[in-house]
């Protein structure tokens, strides 16, 4: 399925973050992508609220630190491919938790075509205006829907 959804502040993408989380089941990946400043770790700020109520006011940018993780319900790996290029992201060990246990959320996705298999979300986020983007969900798994 595609779906398309705009938004007009920042909480109404945290919420629909959050709607996001609330369906996960465990194994997915999300793979966001959008410009600096789209929104992409407010957006993983929400996912997490979904999939944990309460915990998501430790969501920072792994922009430095590269990979976070949040243990909660399902343990969360929040990481940003930004600086990165094929041969580092290869070195990160993120097959380690590419299972039914985790759910990953990768900023930068496009860094690493390819590198990402299985339960994929698609995220894309375009700037529409300062306060406004347009978030685009893409994934063939059954339980991600409107
Ligand atoms: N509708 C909106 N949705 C999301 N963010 C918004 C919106 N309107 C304004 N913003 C602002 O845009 C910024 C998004 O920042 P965020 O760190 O989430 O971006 P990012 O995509 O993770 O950037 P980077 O590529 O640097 O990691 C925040 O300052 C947020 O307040
Ligand atoms: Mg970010």
């Amino acid at each position: 399925m595609r779906q398309e959804y705009t938004t007009n502040s920042p909480e109404e993408t945290l919420a629909l973050g959050t709607r996001i989380g609330a369906v996960l089941k465990g194994g997915e990946i999300l793979l966001l992508n959008g410009d600096l400043g789209a929104g992409k770790t407010l957006l993983t700020k929400g996912i997490v609220e979904g999939i944990a109520p309460g915990t998501s006011s430790e969501v920072a940018s792994p922009s430095f630190t590269l990979v976070n993780i949040y243990n909660a319900k399902l343990d969360i790996i929040h990481v940003d491919l930004y600086r990165l290029d094929s041969e580092e992201i290869g070195n990160l060990g993120l097959e380690d938790f590419m299972d039914k246990d985790h759910v990953m959320v990768v900023e930068w996705a496009e860094r690493a075509q390819g590198f990402f298999t299985g339960d994929t979300v698609g995220i894309t986020i375009d700037y529409l205006g300062e306060h406004s983007r347009k978030i685009t969900v893409t994934s063939d798994i059954p339980w991600i829907r409107s």
